[in-house]
């Protein structure tokens, strides 16, 4: 299976996905050398997405291709759909069960820039969330702040309590209560979210949902028991900083 993102992000992901079928082989793509994916412009980013995951498929002959990363998703899936016969399982800003479960009704969605603004998600929200307020935050820093935070370069409080604050708002005594994480990178920085949110909210990782979902498709296939230990592959060719490679270690890369 290969797993894709613009980063170290997807893991978040992996890691969930992996939990949940630790019999499959695993190849995590990141697409370091063109990260960040939110701030480009979509026809170069789309072009981008379709070669670097054609060479993978080539290369790696997948069953199946998770896209961790909502900006790719919600900007080259359909494309991709187009382009490739394997299965694609998709991440995109888990709108519904954010407003499902908010009691205030006023929830934000947290994303890339390119996230937030695509059509993809404002439609998701007439879909589902017509019974909510919802805010839409672009961030465009959040997911590098990421990268370096797993990098061992931890990113000071003032400047993350800055990305975050428009999550919060609060009129006619309602507050969001909950806060869905758009962005497969931002699952890394949740310790940090909670403390320094101005108030409690539930923050909606979309990982166990894209778990469950994987888990379902390859229960139509037989998946023979792996040794294999899973394996990534950096598009920049460079070798990841120490705290980054005993991260991966942590996660059984080899
Ligand atoms: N991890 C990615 C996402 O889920 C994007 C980060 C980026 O490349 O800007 O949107």
């Amino acid at each position: 299976m290969l797993i894709f993102d613009s980063g170290v992000g997807g893991l978040t992901v992996f890691r969930e996905v992996a939990a949940a079928r630790p019999d499959a082989r695993y190849i995590y793509i990141a697409d370091d050398a063109g990260f960040p994916y939110g701030n480009q412009p979509e026809d170069k980013l789309i072009a981008r997405i379709v070669n670097v995951i054609g060479d993978a498929i080539a290369e790696h002959r997948p069953d199946l291709v998770v896209i961790a990363c909502n900006t790719a998703s919600v900007i080259a899936l359909a494309e991709l759909r187009k382009c490739y016969t394997v299965p694609f399982v998709g991440t995109v800003p888990a709108i519904k069960p954010a407003c499902a479960q908010s009691q205030s009704k006023r929830i934000a969605v947290l994303g890339t820039q390119a996230t937030v603004s695509r059509e993809y998600t404002r439609a998701l929200i007439r879909e589902f969330a017509a019974s909510c307020d919802v805010v839409l935050v672009g961030s465009p820093r959040l997911a590098t702040i990421a990268e370096l935070e797993l990098s061992g370069l931890p990113v000071a409080d003032a400047d993350i309590a800055a990305e975050i604050a428009p999550c919060f708002v609060e009129t006619d005594n309602r507050r969001t209560d909950t806060v869905v994480l758009a962005c497969t990178h931002y699952p890394l920085l949740t310790a940090r979210f909670r403390a320094l949110a101005p108030w409690p909210v539930a923050w909606i990782d979309p990982a166990p949902a894209i778990a469950r979902r994987v888990n379902d498709l390859l229960h139509e296939w037989k998946t023979a028991a792996l040794e294999a230990p899973p394996l990534i592959v950096f598009t920049s060719g460079r070798s990841p900083p120490a705290p980054l490679a005993a991260a991966l270690r942590g996660l059984g890369f080899s």
